[in-house]
């Protein structure tokens, strides 16, 4: 037996304003807190019942196949490759991030015909380029995501799901970092196959990943004749669970089942139209806070999110020693670029519960501040924050 004292472990007092986790609202962590009760329990199929209606509400959707995969925005990006995509199948993938290219590491592992359209990291494909690309190669399956979180830029669904569904291809689409915190609207685009994660916009700890699919993906599911690879992410097993059968599948984990649903309880409660409302002013609010301290914005203005912000660092500004000072001396987590990105923007998440007016205004003080300790002048960052904030 290891000597060593084993205390209780206290995290430290932090502040997320990185890509995710974002803040959980303490209603979220008291709801977790409960007691654990069995995942067949009558009392837990009510909560799947609240889960199923309310995530349709943020996904924008009637779609009935409407769920959660037990495991991370990973393990509902590798649940919609694995059910959808085997040897051969021909996919479109539409690459300008990090999160593009694992989803096409996951489609190559299934030994799929992968076909990429490229652009630089932080640009977006426009409606001529999606047409054009998927008319061109005609797929069956065509990926893109929603909100790239390794760039800051948001890809309009419209005209890939379009031209997808013109030569009679399924559309992926990811939604880990725009699901509610942006208007995703799956039924008015026709996305047929969505994931997201708990852990950034819906301001729940990571470990769900909700996912919905439409009638057209929930056909070809029944017409699937072949063994999905995985077990665990067999969208047809999983669903004798979430569907009327009730069937058991595998120990979901509960407590993260409480937790999501008190999360989705409270968008509901705000209304998604004042929580997009607050998520675009305050995203507003920082960049003009950003702009005033000298950091011009990496993705062009109509494109960027409002929940990931990647403003680019001053010339002679070191990355790692201006994060190293936010996290340390004022507790505010941020993380910088990577790939092509790397040591030029830092990357800054305003989301769910992390994006408030006290959030913005520490970081942009703070920000000033280190700032100034690498002999950057820099000044006015809260100020026309505060500006914008108050003109609403
Ligand atoms: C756009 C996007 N897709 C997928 C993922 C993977 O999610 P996770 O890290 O929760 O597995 C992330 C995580 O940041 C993401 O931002």
């Amino acid at each position: 037996m290891s000597d060593k004292n084993y205390s209780y472990f206290q995290p430290p007092d932090r502040i997320l304003l990185g890509p995710g986790p974002s803040a959980v609202d303490p209603a979220v962590l008291l709801a977790m807190a409960a007691p654990t009760i069995g995942h067949m329990d009558p009392a837990t199929f009510d909560l799947l019942a609240d889960i199923h209606d309310l995530l349709r509400e943020v996904f924008g959707t009637t779609n009935d196949f409407t769920l959660t995969i037990s495991g991370t925005g990973s393990a509902g990006m590798e649940t919609a490759v694995v059910n959808f995509v085997r040897a051969g199948t021909k996919v479109c993938v539409f690459a300008n991030g990090y999160f593009s290219d694992r989803l096409t590491d996951m489609c190559r592992r299934q030994k799929a015909d992968i076909v990429r359209l490229e652009k630089p990291w932080g640009e977006v494909f426009s409606d001529d380029e999606a047409a054009e690309f998927i008319a061109r190669e005609r797929p069956e399956v065509v990926a893109f995501i929603h909100a790239e979180t390794s760039t800051g830029a948001l890809q309009d669904p419209a005209a890939i799901c379009k031209a997808a569904h013109d030569v009679g291809a399924l559309v992926i689409g990811d939604c880990v970092t725009s699901l509610g915190g942006m208007p995703v609207e799956v039924d008015k685009h026709g996305i047929d196959i969505v994931y997201s994660g708990t852990q950034k916009c819906l301001g729940v700890p990571p470990g769900l990943s909700p996912m919905t699919l439409s009638t057209g993906a929930v056909e070809a599911l029944k017409a699937r004749d072949w063994d999905c690879v995985s077990w665990y992410l067999d969208l047809k097993l999983i669903h004798e669970y979430w569907g009327k059968s009730r069937r058991y599948h595998h120990t979901t984990p509960v407590n993260m089942i409480y937790a999501l649903r008190e999360g989705l309880r409270l968008i509901h409660e705000e209304t998604l139209e004042a929580r997009f409302a607050r998520h675009r002013l305050h995203h507003r609010a920082l960049v003009a806070g950003f702009e005033a301290l000298g950091m011009k914005m990496h993705v062009a203005e109509q494109h960027r999110l409002w929940t990931l912000h990647t403003p680019l660092l001053p010339e002679g500004v070191d990355d790692a020693e201006l994060r190293k000072l936010l996290l340390e001396t004022y507790g505010i987590e941020v993380l910088g670029g990577f790939g092509p990105l790397a040591g030029k923007v830092l990357r800054v998440g305003l989301m769910g519960s992390s994006s408030t007016r006290r959030n913005i205004v520490l970081l942009l003080a703070a920000l000033e501040s280190g700032l100034h300790a690498q002999g950057h002048a820099a000044a006015g960052g809260v100020q026309a924050a505060e500006a914008v904030l108050a003109a609403g």
